[in-house]
């Protein structure tokens, strides 16, 4: 429910989990300026929000401006927290006053233009706000936009810019949405680098700027656009919380502010670092939105509203609600060294073990037999697969399994017919030498030419042979970020870029409803709610060891669903780090996100392969419930020795625990289950379990000696 309440001057966004309260506050001037006062626990009495700020103990104006929760802050007004907007005039002045002009309410939501956004399926399942700011001056207008789910603990936010004025300005920042909550908050995110994303940090209060931010052009490995502000008491399952999710996967920055008057404003949206828009007279930029989360319940409470919402109001298509394939991939089998004989031989034992789809990843096309070349020219290789990939799908195919492929669109080899045809088509900076990494450049998706052949190349080979998936990678990130086209600004191609891209993948997405597209940048460098929009499931990392793999999982799971994190089993010793874990530990981790294999399953021994057949038999049967149940994290790999995790649905529970290092005569370790729906529950050995028995006594893991071990029971509601 949305209502302004006259009276008070007051918005109330309002449902049974979460009250948000907007406030038309008059300044000094008798100006009318946007405040929001609100964002947590429903309230009874939203008047009590209204800002009544008390000189008696000498507070200046300046204090003033440092207390107030503006809604949508701007540059040079005297508020010296960091703003949403900054506006550059063709003066060169940078001051901005954005009063309060009006505001509509609609039921449900609309949809962002050109960007990814979260959707409803029906009216009645939210309702919006949307808010007029005005600059006098410059004839700027922000249309602030909060839609408020009605069944879920969600305020969607985003901001659009337009130039209602005679004269062109530049925007200097546009962000997408600012929250100030009174008090001091922990700051929790997701750090980390190549082959190990997505690591959890909780830092705790402190009176300076806190930041997140990227400047790679994508959402990047080392901070992932997410945010947590938890009260210093929440924990796991008790305490409040406010997750945001930005749904963009290009540079951005989240700051999370707090001053001398203890109130902390948090600010959402592109990074102002590589961004500057010129606006002309009657153009508009649309920020992209930021999901908002308020729990009550801890930190699993808020995961578990983002799950359902990426899930099912940010992924689309065919897939979205798709139990997904378990799938073999050749990558760490093979590398670029293969020809179809090997994979056949991959293949043929992937599908005696049940694997049901075959994902051929880099090295098929051009003259690829490395990564220095070859990028951008999506021809099959007849060397290596002398009957092309129809050929070589069809074979797949007689096997019972579906064919997938590996793509890396956005990029180009300098040794590439593309290159040679086009060397303006990447992004550059004039005069300068463009930087190469991984051997290879970034075609510059600003561009309509180079989008338009894109979807061409990527079609053509998607409509030449029966392809059921596509893996969709990004292996290097921006470094000159400018483009050869006459008439951009060059401060325009970073987020140019991210339009182009996403008119891309939206059109090839469209085009082929049927294909199941996997996200991946160098594993999980690109792992967002905005790639979610486009492709329901993304790699989540390189690192495929399974300890490593704990951390990993554990941390990306804060925010995004089971169902979107690609998981697989693969060689020992690992690649990535050389360690030795035992088939069964890979795989009880590998099904706590999609499970795949990217080994040589030709070469396992017989006891593993049954390993994997029986891991194979039982993913089918509780998939149901890993991939879309309830996820609740229970101990973390970040806090100590042992892991656990639960997947819950009215069917059934999933308990999975994982012990890292052995120790002799170690104290029983008994783990409580959460959220159990009632009943009883039986367990494979046959014995009887109440939902009461879970919860309060627990389970004590049985792990097999030795390092690097697992213990999983799934309990069947009789
Ligand atoms: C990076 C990906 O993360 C890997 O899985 C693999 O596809 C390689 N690229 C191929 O170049």
């Amino acid at each position: 429910m949305i209502q302004y309440i006259d009276s008070q001057r007051i918005f109330l966004l309002h449902n049974k989990w979460l009250s948000v309260v907007l406030c038309i506050y008059s300044d000094e001037n008798k100006c009318d300026e946007l405040l929001l006062t609100h964002f947590g626990a429903p309230l009874d009495n939203p008047g009590t929000t209204i800002p009544r700020i008390s000189r008696r103990g000498g507070a200046s104006f300046d204090t003033l401006r440092q207390i107030l929760p503006y809604a949508c802050p701007t540059e040079g007004r005297g508020d010296y927290r960091p703003p949403m907007v900054s506006v550059r005039d063709e003066e060169g002045q940078n001051c901005t006053e954005l009063f309060y002009e009006g505001y509509r309410i609609e039921p449900g939501k609309p949809r962002l233009d050109g960007l990814p956004a979260s959707y409803v399926e029906q009216t009645d399942e939210a309702d919006t706000l949307l808010i007029t700011l005005g600059d006098p001056l410059t004839g700027l207008k922000v249309e602030l936009s909060y839609t408020l789910y009605r069944e879920r603990p969600i305020l969607a936010a985003s901001a659009r810019y337009i130039n209602h004025g005679v004269e062109s300005f530049t925007l200097e920042a546009a962000g997408s949405v600012c929250v100030t909550l009174p008090g001091r908050y922990d700051m929790i995110h997701l750090h980390g680098a190549w082959a190990k994303e997505r690591a959890v940090e909780r830092v705790p209060p402190a009176t300076m700027t806190r930041m997140i931010s990227s400047v790679r052009g994508a959402s990047g490995h080392e901070h992932n656009p997410f945010v947590v502000l938890a009260a210093p008491d929440a924990t796991e399952f008790d305490g409040e919380c406010l997750g945001v999710a930005l749904v963009y996967s290009g540079s951005f920055a989240i700051s999370v502010d707090e001053n001398a008057y203890t109130s902390t404003r948090l600010t959402v949206g592109l990074n102002p670092r590589c961004f500057s828009w010129c606006l002309r007279p009657g153009e508009c930029f649309q920020a992209p939105e930021a999901l908002c989360v308020w729990s009550g319940e801890g930190l699993n409470g808020m995961s578990q509203s983002f799950h359902s919402l990426l899930r099912e109001r940010v992924c689309r298509g065919l897939w979205r609600d798709q139990t997904r394939p378990i799938l073999i991939n050749n990558w760490e089998a093979t590398y670029f060294d293969f020809d179809q004989e090997k994979l056949m031989n991959i293949a043929r034992a992937a599908a005696e073990v049940g694997i049901e789809l075959f994902v051929l990843d880099d090295g098929w096309f051009g003259k690829r037999d490395n990564d220095h070349c070859s990028l951008g020219d999506w021809v099959e290789n007849r060397r290596k697969l002398p009957g092309g990939l129809q050929g070589l799908a069809s074979e797949i195919n007689k096997l019972g399994m579906q064919f997938g492929l590996w793509f890396e669109p956005e990029m180009v080899s300098p040794d590439s017919d593309l290159y040679r045809a086009h060397p303006d088509w990447c992004l550059y900076a004039k005069k300068r030498r463009r930087s190469i990494a991984r051997h290879q450049l970034i075609l510059d998706m600003s561009r309509q030419d180079v989008q338009d052949y894109v979807i061409e190349a990527i079609s053509r080979v998607l409509r030449s042979a029966p392809i059921n998936y596509v893996k969709w990678d990004m292996n290097r990130n921006f470094m000159e970020t400018g483009t050869g086209m006459d008439g951009v600004r060059q401060g325009e191609v970073a987020h140019r870029y991210m339009l182009g891209l996403y008119h891309v993948m939206e059109t090839i997405t469209a085009n082929f409803p049927d294909v199941l597209f996997e996200g991946c940048s160098g594993g999980g460098g690109r792992f967002d709610a905005g790639m979610l929009y486009y492709m329901p499931q993304i790699w989540t990392s390189d690192d495929s060891d399974a300890v490593e793999r704990l951390f990993i999982q554990y941390g990306t799971s804060f925010c995004y669903p089971i169902s979107s994190m690609g998981a697989h089993v693969s060689e020992i010793p690992n690649h990535q780090v050389g360690r030795l874990t035992s088939m069964q530990m890979r795989g009880d981790v590998a099904l706590g996100g999609n499970l795949g294999y990217e080994l040589d399953l030709s070469a396992q021994t017989t006891e593993d392969k049954e390993e994997i057949k029986r891991q194979v038999k039982l993913v089918k049967r509780i998939r149901e419930t890993t991939q879309w149940g309830v996820f609740t994290r229970l101990l973390s790999p970040f806090d100590g020795n042992v892991t656990a995790w639960q997947f819950t649905d009215e069917k059934r529970v999933v308990f999975c625990a994982y012990r890292v290092m052995a120790r002799p005569n170690p104290a029983p370790i008994r783990i409580r289950l959460r959220n159990v729906p009632d009943g009883i529950y039986l367990s494979e050995n046959g014995q009887e379990f109440s939902s009461t028995t879970l919860m309060s006594v627990g389970i004590c893991p049985d792990f097999p000696r030795g390092d690097f071990s697992s213990c999983m029971i799934v309990f069947e509601k009789k």
